[in-house]
């Protein structure tokens, strides 16, 4: 039995509960509400595939498995459900800052889950991260989380020290700064490009394509206080592996990547930019069906554009994945 498969239970046993969740952080609400979080972006049934492809992953990158792992920012449980069937680890800690997701996360989970490893439910604010013990985990996981976390690098700091070597904090669906804003001078010119084509630009429409822009301008900047904003940050890998690096992660980056891509049929979840584009128009900015369709045909020649300039290669790289590995001791 190695040294931190005795040290977990410890530390679990030793946190406070409270309302029923072990309690590492202060609770916080999410900025929209989490029970209508999944009909927001068309989520029906369970998802498997995520946590089935994110343990593939981890065998592929030759991560150790071998201690618990750390989900942070679980939300409904869209990575932790197939995380708690295939991860084969011991221990399988689940957080969120919201008790309302947890529970969520905890409900997808019937009492006879066969799932592969023990799963434990904690009340935790990234924020927090330096009050993780060293060395703890083999595998910190993340999805579309990161760009929600105040200070990045105190992040990445902290999980370096957490991690046991051989682990990895592992973070996908994150957002990629060149990608969105490409997504956004291409949603500037719709307005354009409706009215040549004479498509009647209702006020709803305006209102929500400046929400996205200056939504796409607020994650990119870097000179305001971004304490009150939900979505906060937009990542490139050349900024994120210099983090790791300061604080002895290696990056491995997968542009356009997705978890579920190395879950059975192994396809890309990222077709091209085009569809990227009319998929978050639709379901993460919730435009109205006319809008869609007049989009659909009047922006042709824009998208297409986009599409044959990545036609044999990955990208553009919008929602990536980013794994920053720590050495395993010894290694070069
Ligand atoms: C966009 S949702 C993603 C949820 C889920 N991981 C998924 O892929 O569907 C972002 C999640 O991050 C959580 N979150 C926001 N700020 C956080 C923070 N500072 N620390 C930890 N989690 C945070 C939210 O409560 C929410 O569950």
């Amino acid at each position: 039995m190695s040294s931190t498969s005795e040290i977990f239970p410890t530390w679990i046993a030793g946190l406070r509960k409270w309302h029923g969740w072990l309690q590492l952080s202060a609770e916080r609400a999410y900025m929209h509400a989490e029970e209508e979080y999944n009909s927001h972006y068309g989520v029906a049934a369970v998802e498997t595939r995520e946590g089935e492809g994110f343990c593939n992953l981890l065998q592929a990158q030759q991560i150790d498995t071998t201690g618990p792992a750390l989900e942070i920012g679980c939300g409904t449980g869209y990575l932790s459900f197939g995380l708690a069937r295939h991860y084969p680890g011991p221990d399988y800690l689940i957080t969120d800052p919201s008790p309302t997701f947890l529970r969520l996360t905890q409900s997808q989970f019937a009492p006879d889950f066969a799932g592969t490893t023990r799963r434990h439910y904690a009340v935790f604010n990234a924020d927090d991260a330096a009050l993780l013990p060293a060395g703890m985990f083999s595998v910190i996981a993340l999805r579309s989380t990161l760009h929600h976390i105040l200070k990045v690098e105190d992040f990445i700091a902290a999980c370096a020290r957490a991690l046991r070597p051989g682990g990895a904090l592992v973070m996908g669906a994150e957002p990629c700064e060149t990608g969105f804003l490409l997504m956004a001078a291409v949603a500037q010119s719709i307005p354009h490009t409706l009215k040549a084509a004479g498509v009647e630009i209702r006020p709803a429409w305006t209102e929500k394509l400046n929400d996205f822009t200056s939504t796409v301008q607020f994650c990119c900047n870097r000179d305001i206080d971004k304490t009150n904003g939900e979505d906060k940050h937009f990542f490139g890998p050349y900024e994120l592996g210099r983090l790791g690096e300061a604080h002895g992660l290696r990056l491995e980056f997968l542009p356009t990547g997705s978890f579920q891509d190395f879950a059975p049929p192994y396809a890309s979840a990222f077709h091209c930019f085009s569809s990227f584009f009319l998929m978050y128009m639709q379901f993460c900015m919730r435009f109205e069906d006319p809008f869609m369709a007049a989009i659909r045909e009047h922006l042709k020649p824009q998208l297409k554009f986009i599409d044959d300039c990545y036609r044999s290669h990955p990208g553009p790289a919008i929602s990536s994945l980013f794994l920053l590995k720590k050495p395993r001791t010894g290694a070069a």
